[in-house]
């Protein structure tokens, strides 16, 4: 794939489907090289947002077409756009459907025919028999029925009000067929989230292997921020289609989450939104990376980086796939939307900026995520922001109720507009000496960024004001333009984003070497870990703790393990007893 940032296409052709769905052709070959059915573009309506929408087709042509219904802000934007008009795609994303099976149905509801259609049209050049069944309140909102026609399919339609077809629901007509007896190897499905939990019901009685499309908010596309969560899935890279049995023991038909991460029920009756506990996990003692930092035991010292990572179960995954410990979204007193897309960029390979707002429930809400993640035996760490003494005194009195074992204060996010509190050293301390007080013997790390000019000279004041240790870095402060448009390509007002990734590699490392000269609190270092050989180096110039941040954008959660592994033999190839024996020792020699 190429760089995931929006690169502006002209909309080749608009075409009114029905009275909420409009098509959109551009021309892409790029896109249409790599599209498979099931995956999504992210379509980017410049100074609105931008919102995945699933390939409803890409030809040979080089031509990629998307349904769009007018649902909101950046829909209906779009919806007001022409031919000529000019619109940022990225992708494609995630994952897509298997074409497995000789028989497949296809079962469609809404703009959930567009991904259907372009699987019927691979599957039709495998020469798979396929039937589609669609469904609608009435026969206006049926889509691409003649598309479906065109590829010789077998069509089967249900309307509610009876105006075409069966007369009732799509589910109703499946399970009319199945016990007439006809027989699929498989269901595909793509609708509205009861109806899809519907069909898995009647398939997984019927025994029929069934592939379902979901939707969560989707904010960076690729995985980083965790905004997509369904049951510590990322739905933008370990979907949006799943295996119906992958489902199972998730909230999928009971509720969702708002742009915030806040639950919210899908239907009137969800109950209680809360989670099936994942299982309780407890890590493999491993001598030669097991660390003690603030008096707390990290079975190794490798965690995700705040921000990577927003439900319980997600961190829950982390912890099973290897991470030492884990950290948490940043969690501040009152919920947060964050901003619109973009939010998450990629401004040279592995180089990342992004501007997600801070978006998260508050802290009141998030006590669901812990209790999740806590069925890890990992430490974990609440991280929180605050923008005054009296803020994060609130902040810091719920935290400490909950199971967490150490606190991380976020005082440097360069994009927001009020938390980058490291700006403002005097305010800084007092917050510091009032969390720690709240929260003591429970460790509390401060996060900072190279943005201050003298982040040493910083964390030594923090040292001074109670921080048991410094997390550095966060993000460098960027603005990223798009030259064509002369706009910020991020959707935050201001247009700031924070640079991630390979392009941090190198002046983390310096930072923390310069730390471990002034301090005598631990130090956790972030900031371009990508290989063993960055975390050797950080030990070296004097971190105790890692964090992984962007490389969770390319590597799965395994990555944990893949980094412990090659730390295990670089200290026996070395003849270290310990990883500790690491810390530090560039400024030992
Ligand atoms: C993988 C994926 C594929 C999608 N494919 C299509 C498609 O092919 N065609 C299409 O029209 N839509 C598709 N959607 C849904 C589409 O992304 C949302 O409708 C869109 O983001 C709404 O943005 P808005 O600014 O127009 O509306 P907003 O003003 O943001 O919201 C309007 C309503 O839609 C809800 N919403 C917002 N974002 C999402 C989301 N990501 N998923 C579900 N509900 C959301 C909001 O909660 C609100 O109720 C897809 C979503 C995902 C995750
Ligand atoms: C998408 C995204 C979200 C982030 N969210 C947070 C956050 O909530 N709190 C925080 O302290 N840092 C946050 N960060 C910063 C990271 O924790 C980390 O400091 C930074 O990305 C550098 O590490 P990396 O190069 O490994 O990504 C975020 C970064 C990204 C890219
Ligand atoms: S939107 Fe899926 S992880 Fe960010």
């Amino acid at each position: 794939m190429s760089l995931n940032i929006p690169t502006l296409h002209n909309i080749e052709a608009v075409k009114t489907e029905t009275e909420e769905v409009k098509t959109f052709t551009f021309q892409s070959p790029e896109i249409v090289k790599e599209s498979k059915p099931g995956q999504f573009v992210m379509i980017w309506s410049p100074g609105i947002d931008e919102i995945p929408i699933s390939i409803a087709n890409a030809s040979l042509e080089g031509e990629v077409e998307v349904a769009v219904a007018d649902v909101g802000d950046c829909s209906h934007s779009l919806h007001q756009k022409h031919e000529g008009d000019q619109v940022g795609l990225r992708g494609p994303y995630g994952r897509g459907f298997t074409l497995i099976g000789e028989r497949i149905c296809m079962v469609a509801g809404g703009y959930g025919a567009a991904p259907l259609r372009f699987a019927t049209k691979r599957a039709k050049e495998l020469d798979k028999h396929v039937v589609v069944l669609e469904g609608a309140r009435s026969s206006a909102e049926l889509l691409y029925i003649d598309e479906f026609k065109r590829m010789g399919c077998d069509i089967r339609i249900a309307t509610e009000d009876g105006s075409e077809g069966y007369k009732g629901t799509i589910t109703e007509l499946l399970e009319e067929m199945l016990a007439s007896g006809e027989r699929f190897e498989r269901v595909l499905t793509c609708g509205p989230e009861l109806m899809m939990e519907r069909v898995c019901g009647i398939t997984s009685r019927a025994k029929i292997p069934t592939q379902v499309s979901v939707e969560r908010i989707v904010k960076c596309g690729c995985g980083a921020c965790g905004s997509c969560d369904l049951g510590g899935h990322r739905i933008c890279k370990d979907g949006p289609v799943f295996d119906a049995e992958a489902l199972v023991g998730t909230e999928f038909g009971r509720w969702k989450r708002e742009n915030s991460g806040k639950r919210i029920a899908i239907t009137p009756d969800a109950g209680e939104l809360l989670s099936i506990p994942p299982l309780h996990f407890t890590p493999e003692y491993e001598p030669v990376l097991a660390t003690e930092v603030c008096g707390i035991n990290f079975p190794n010292p490798i965690a995700n980086a705040a921000g990577f990572g927003f439900s319980g179960k997600l961190l829950h995954r982390y912890a099973v796939a290897g991470a030492g410990a884990v950290v948490t979204k940043s969690v501040g007193l009152y919920e947060r939307e964050g901003y619109p897309n973009p939010t998450f960029i990629e401004i040279a390979p592995r180089s990342y900026v992004n501007a997600m707002g801070l978006p998260n429930p508050g802290i009141k809400d998030y006590g669901l995520e812990i209790g999740d993640a806590k069925y890890a035996d990992v430490p974990l760490m609440l991280s929180i922001f605050g923008k005054s003494v009296e803020e994060c005194r609130v902040v810091a009195k719920i935290a400490i109720k909950y199971p967490i074992d150490m606190l991380e204060f976020n005082a440097s996010c360069p994009h927001s507009d009020f938390v980058a509190v490291e700006n403002h050293p005097k305010l800084l301390r007092s917050i510091i000496k009032e969390i720690r007080e709240i929260v003591h013997p429970k460790p509390i790390a401060v996060k900072i960024s190279p943005n201050v000019g003298d982040p040493a000279g910083l964390a030594m004041t923090l040292e001074k004001a109670g921080a048991d240790a410094i997390t550095a870095i966060n993000t460098v402060m960027v603005r990223p333009i798009d030259h064509t448009l002369d706009m910020s390509i991020l959707g935050n007002p201001t247009g700031y984003g924070g640079k991630s990734g390979k392009d941090l590699t190198v002046g983390g490392k310096k930072i923390v070497f310069d730390l471990y000269e002034e301090l005598k609190i631990p130090i956790i270092a972030v900031g371009g870990i990508f290989s063993a050989e960055d975390v050797i180096d950080y030990a070296k110039n004097g971190a105790s703790l890692f964090q992984v941040g962007s490389a969770l954008v390319t590597e799965e959660p395994g990555f944990f393990s893949v980094l412990k592994k090659e730390l295990k033999e670089y200290i026996a190839i070395k003849g270290y007893k310990n990883i500790s024996e690491l810390v530090g020792e560039a400024h030992r020699r």
